[in-house]
């Protein structure tokens, strides 16, 4: 029997049993019958939860190209690879083949060899959702180099920290990119970031917009050019299994983001493993993941995991309300999807519109649909399960994060009877722990606490970008031996789980994960501002929304107030982004703090949330009185 593709509820749990019981024979045998190695591993599974150290097929040589792209040649070298749907429906979709995948990565592998970059070095790449940004990871990867993806949404601040953090030598980026009717000027964010990275010796140009731009001379290229003269094979570098991908920053409850370093071996077989299961796909499915590339869920969902087994991975550049609410219904139609992935805060914006948006296209071809990003709400689960689905194609409500490479607690579809609003069981392989308030695990069910997983997946990230101590104390110390996710969750009387958010100072908002501290910083940089706390309120589209507390320098502040938020909403942007801005900014003549010092954000979310009786005992607080003041000004 092949533990590749598990086809029924008894077949789960005895594969699971078997993961659990005896981890490495199943890895390795998952990892033998399915890839391509070039030298097989010493060993299948090395780890210690209190270094941390993990390391999977240790001794094994390979790249992950051949993997995603030559194995394919010989069978499906015509096969759509990548079907790229434009921002714009009247411009053409392009059908991106296995063997012009192949080409065209070896000619960028060529260039970037070319322009000096060897294994193991940095190269950072800010692009919006085109081929070039799937055929520029898997360049890197061919040559061994490390991909550094920054979510073309992210401000010119944001890039450059990023850059900086990893030493990146090398930026690939467009002229511009489309979202909706508008246009933006990547190339101006990238000359703004790069003032403050001297690292960075070349910038690759990718010609999208055709916007006017400032050429650095000496610095800039454009690509295209380049491929063209680029040879279009290109030998794959020999990788240790263990040796770096990519790294890929997510943000903390505390400091800077933190650059997760996800390694090759292991980080290929469980996201191309957990595709092929999770999404039931088969071999002339079409598959689309809506997340954007700069984000875990698209490299593993749309670039990594399909390409591993030979899929059609869809790729598309635009937004679901352009040119209007049903151009994710239509593109489903167009393109016979059979497996749609998107996130709840995209559902919940798409059930608010008219149903006709979703009547007028033939929806027929979906078979599977996928939730990630934060929990999904019961109205949410139930309009995607009917009016999209039909009640006939399940909905996997996948639970996982940046740091674990991949899909960890998920129903498997047609095997796993859902359930609205629960992640339901552990992937293969996955073994979930509850931790209550004590800090112990427990066991039995009916019982919720903090999501930890007790072993190792291979999947998981191995440290953060030179910074293992930071790894080790966000996610091996709170609960010794144990890795903690930052999620709180529930297990029900059948041990099916529901992820219940996040228990640290970590928002998500519209799906995005958002730390609390680098937006405070960003506020606390407004000349007039002495202090701010930020949480995060239900909101019914974007899942959670921001709300600001601020406390100005001067009292009596006369500026106006509104043209104050309009800046500090300003600082928020040009720091990190527009994703980060706040909904509402309420200012304060104090914030409530403890007698050390700390703000009280438990106290300041539920005056946010208007949950004014469960304020607790504020007696003890350094300044009780301004709690009242709070409280009557809330907005
Ligand atoms: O809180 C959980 C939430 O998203 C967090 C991870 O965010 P990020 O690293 O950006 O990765 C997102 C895509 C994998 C988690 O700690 N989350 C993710 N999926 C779900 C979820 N919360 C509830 N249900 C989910 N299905």
């Amino acid at each position: 029997m092949s533990n590749y593709h598990i086809k029924h509820l008894e077949e789960y749990y005895q594969v699971y049993r078997k993961s659990v019981r005896e981890p490495e024979n199943f890895w390795g045998e998952v990892a033998e019958e399915h890839f391509l190695w070039r030298k097989k591993w010493d060993k299948v599974l090395s780890w210690n939860f209190k270094t941390p150290e993990i390391k999977w097929f240790e001794g094994a040589q390979l790249n992950i190209t051949e993997n995603c792209i030559d194995r394919h040649l010989l069978n499906r070298g015509d096969k759509t690879a990548i079907l790229f749907e434009p921002n714009n429906p009247d411009e053409e979709a392009e059908h991106i083949t296995y063997k012009q995948l192949h080409s065209r990565v070896c000619k960028m592998a060529n260039v970037l060899k070319d322009q000096g970059i060897k294994k193991g070095d940095r190269v950072c790449i800010y692009l919006p959702m085109i081929p070039e940004l799937s055929i520029a990871l898997l360049a890197c990867a061919r040559i061994g180099a490390i991909h550094s993806v920054v979510f073309a949404g992210f401000s010119a601040t944001a890039l450059s920290s990023r850059i900086n953090d990893s030493d990146c030598k090398l930026v690939i980026t467009s002229d511009g990119s489309y979202r909706g009717t508008k246009s933006i000027d990547l190339k101006g964010i990238v000359d703004e970031g790069l003032k403050d990275c001297p690292g960075v010796k070349s910038v690759l140009l990718v010609k999208r917009t055709h916007a006017e731009i400032n050429f650095h001379e000496g610095r800039d290229q454009w690509l295209q050019p380049l491929m063209d003269k680029a040879d279009s094979n290109c030998a794959p570098e020999i990788m240790d299994a263990e040796d770096p991908l990519f790294i890929l920053y997510t943000s903390g409850s505390t400091g800077n983001p933190k650059g997760m370093v996800h390694t090759t071996g292991g980080y290929m077989v469980y996201t191309a493993y957990t595709f092929k299961n999770v999404f039931q796909y088969t071999e002339n499915d079409v598959f689309w993941c809506t997340a954007d590339i700069g984000w875990i869920t698209g490299h593993s969902y749309i670039v990594y995991g399909p390409l591993a087994n030979g899929a059609t991975s869809l790729m598309f550049e635009g937004v679901p309300n352009y040119p209007d609410y049903s151009r994710f219904w239509q593109i489903v139609e167009k393109h016979k999807v059979n497996q749609f992935y998107t996130a709840p805060t995209a559902i919940r914006a798409l059930a608010k519109q008219n149903i006709s948006f979703t009547e007028k296209h033939d929806l027929t071809s979906l078979k599977v649909l996928g939730s990630v990003g934060e929990p999904i709400n019961e109205e949410a689960w139930h309009w995607y399960n009917d009016v999209i689905g039909k009640k006939k194609s399940p909905i996997v409500d996948t639970w996982w994060q940046t740091e674990t490479g991949g899909i960890m607690i998920t129903p498997i579809p047609f095997v796993t009877p859902t359930k609205p609003t629960f992640a339901t069981l552990p992937f293969i392989g996955i073994q979930p722990a509850i931790m209550d308030a004590n800090g112990q695990e427990v066991t039995g069910n009916q019982v919720d606490g903090r999501l930890c997983i007790k072993f190792p997946w291979p999947g998981m990230a191995r440290t953060i970008w030179r910074n293992h101590q930071r790894y080790k104390e966000t996610y091996f110390s709170t609960y010794p031996e144990y890795y903690f996710t930052g999620d709180g969750a529930f297990r029900d009387e059948v041990g099916y789980y529901r992820i219940t958010g996040r228990v640290d100072d970590v928002i998500i908002v519209s799906g995005h994960n958002l730390g609390t501290a680098p937006i405070e910083d960003s506020i606390n940089e407004h000349p007039a501002v002495s202090e701010s706390a930020v949480v995060g309120v239900p909101h019914d589209i974007k899942g959670s929304a921001l709300y600001g507390f601020v406390t100005l320098k001067e009292t009596g502040e006369s500026r106006i107030h509104d043209n104050l938020r309009k800046e500090i909403n300003q600082m928020i942007t040009e720091h990190i982004g527009p994703i980060a801005k706040l909904d509402k900014i309420q200012f304060t003549n104090g914030l409530p703090k403890t007698r050390s010092g700390k703000i009280m954000r438990r106290i300041l979310r539920k005056i946010a949330c208007r949950d004014m009786e469960n304020l607790g005992d504020t007696s003890t607080l350094l300044n009780p009185e301004v709690v009242d003041d709070i409280k009557k000004n809330v907005l």
